[in-house]
């Protein structure tokens, strides 16, 4: 594969991290996941995590994976822009899209305990919060898929272009749900 190829397939695959953070906004309200409980006088997580946002962020990232595992043979596109063999292919999708919504959790747990309020800016913290829990999990539980796919070969062009676009989505993404009104913040 070409780097440019690489590069873009790296962007494709990582769809089922990117999803569930703009999902959760749309999904979230309710019971907030650490049910109002603080810890050594901070919140654990805070208001702007709960559970319906954590679940339905997780479960429209994994129907993007399973959507585009199903496209693949239609498209018919190799295995560079393919999430691996099935049912494989559905570990990976699981272990990006929780492990998105596990790195946004534990993101908000950091600002905590860092004084920040729900909402508050976290320059860094706030934008890759989410890939960082999608590649541990994804590594923790298909390294070799991640390897080929972001590492070996050409495949780190696909990482270098995905930790540059992401910033720049997550920014363009936030403004849009401030402009609908499902953000008080344009961050
Ligand atoms: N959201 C949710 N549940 C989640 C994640 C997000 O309900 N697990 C919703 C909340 O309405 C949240 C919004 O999506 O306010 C934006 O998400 P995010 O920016 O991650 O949360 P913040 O409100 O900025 O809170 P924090 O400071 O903890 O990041
Ligand atoms: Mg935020």
């Amino acid at each position: 594969m070409t780097p440019t190829e690489a590069a873009l397939a790296g962007l494709w695959l990582m769809l089922p991290a990117l999803i569930p953070n703009s999902a959760a906004v749309l999904f979230g309200g309710g019971a907030p996941m650490d049910l109002g409980k603080s810890w050594r006088g901070k919140r654990i997580l805070g208001d702007g995590k709960t559970w319906r946002g954590f679940m339905g962020g997780a479960a429209s990232g994994t129907a993007i994976g399973v959507l585009q595992i199903a496209l693949a043979p239609v498209l018919g596109i190799d295995s560079t822009w393919g999430f691996g063999d099935w049912p494989w292919s559905l570990c990976v999708v699981l272990s990006l899209a929780f492990g998105s919504m596990i790195g946004d959790s534990v993101g908000s747990f950091v600002k905590r305990r860092l004084d920040l309020g729900r909402g508050v800016k976290a320059p860094i913290l706030d934008q890759y919060n989410f890939v960082i829990g999608a590649i541990v999990l994804a590594i923790a539980f298909q390294s070799g898929w991640f390897f080929d796919h972001y590492i070996s070969g050409n495949g780190i062009y696909g990482l270098i272009l995905f930790l540059i676009v992401v910033p720049l989505l997550h920014r363009v993404v936030n403004i849009i749900g401030y402009k609908l009104g499902k953000k008080d913040v344009p961050w």
